[in-house]
């Protein structure tokens, strides 16, 4: 099988181009703007990396949504402090650009996986949210942090729209804050430029205070990054078309925590690293507004809990790990990433 992934280097598809090279025999063609996260996997002779801007190479993505059996457009800004910030690029990116490329997909018969969100179950006050039954609830338009949802929701909407009218083969995943090494990069010291827990992380190693957003109230259902790829898998080999025209939540409802829990628990996890213990014991939890943190056009989400009935019936899949390990995974591996560019820097060990 012939996949293009586009958006290889990022976080969920520098993980699907590592599993698909030690578990498949499939081929995968690529397009980032860089190759960090895949390091030696560009050297892979069944992985066919190009550098590029889907703004911009529309010529390559479109010869190679002929040439492959499926695409997986993952290109999209997906830090929520972005949607108040910069919300046309949000648009721009994460609706206008992966439309053309889904359009192709439909011209060209290519099944296409995309990755919808959590984000689009928005306030629906009533978890565990069904990917059928579930309301789809945002709130006022100069609340700018409901354009990702919105532009999410619909491409959902028009891909499905496009599996009833143009005969478009789909499947829309939801994940559900996945978190594991590589989610976002801890150089990035600016508050809200990360998901929480690479947030978090990066204000505990350089001895900053942890910010709890309106106190750290509002909960979260982390998935490890490596059950969340067991389910995407079983996605892309699509045994008998069971997951065409389908959406699955894929997360871990046991993970499901505060902010405040999950601030607690990584200074914990951070104590079983004898090196770091210190700087977890001087780890400091102060609470700040939203609107202080993210501006007046941020609203939050109170609580956001997957219903995972479909991928457990249709694919057989369950989340496996809890989310104290799954931290303890994330941590150290940035942990290493971290102490390699302290010694780079710093090789005498500091003076
Ligand atoms: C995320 C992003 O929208 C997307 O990455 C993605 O589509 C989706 O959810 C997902 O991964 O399922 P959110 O969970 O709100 O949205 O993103 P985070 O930035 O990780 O924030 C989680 C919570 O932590 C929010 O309530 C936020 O206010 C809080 N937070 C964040 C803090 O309390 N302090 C911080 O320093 C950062």
């Amino acid at each position: 099988m012939k996949l293009l992934v586009l958006g290889v280097n990022g976080f969920i598809g520098s993980h699907l181009t590592r599993r698909v090279v030690a578990e498949t025999d499939w081929e995968i063609y690529g397009m980032d703007l860089a190759a960090d996260r895949l390091g030696d996997m560009v050297d892979h002779p069944r992985v066919h990396y190009i550098e590029g801007d889907i703004s911009i190479n529309k010529e390559w993505i479109e010869y190679h949504v002929k040439k492959c059996d499926v695409c997986l457009p993952l290109v999209a800004i997906a830090t929520p402090a972005s949607y108040v910030r910069d919300p046309l690029a949000v648009f721009e990116l994460d609706f206008e650009e992966n439309l053309r490329v889904v359009r192709q997909c439909a011209r060209y018969g290519t099944r296409v996986i995309f990755p919808s969100t959590s984000e689009v179950y928005g306030m629906c006050p009533e978890p565990p949210f069904n990917e059928e039954t579930s309301l789809l609830v945002y709130g006022p338009i100069h609340k700018q942090r409901w354009i990702y949802a919105c532009a999410k929701q619909m491409m959902d909407r028009v891909i499905w729209a496009m599996g009833q009218h143009r005969g478009l083969r789909f499947t829309l995943i939801r994940p559900f804050n996945w978190i594991g090494a590589g989610l976002d990069t801890l150089a990035t010291p600016k508050e809200g430029s990360s998901r929480v827990v690479t947030q978090f992380l990066g204000h505990l190693l350089r001895e900053e205070p942890i910010n709890l957003v309106d106190g750290g109230r509002q909960r979260r259902s982390f998935t490890y990054v490596d059950d969340g790829l067991d389910c995407l898998l079983a996605i892309l080999r699509n045994e008998g078309g069971r997951c065409d025209g389908r959406i699955f939540n894929i997360g871990n409802p046991a993970n499901d925590v505060s902010i405040r829990e999950l601030a607690e628990l990584m200074i914990d996890v951070l104590k079983e690293f004898p090196d770091l213990a210190p700087l977890a014991e001087k780890a400091e939890l102060r609470e700040v507004s939203a609107e202080a943190f993210y501006g007046k056009d941020y609203q939050d989400i109170g609580a956001r809990v997957p219903d995972i009935t479909a991928a457990r019936e249709v694919l057989g899949w369950e989340p496996k790990i809890g989310l104290r390990e799954a931290l303890r995974r994330t941590i150290a591996a940035y942990v290493a990433d971290w102490r390699a560019a302290r010694e780079a820097l710093d090789p005498a060990g500091g003076a």
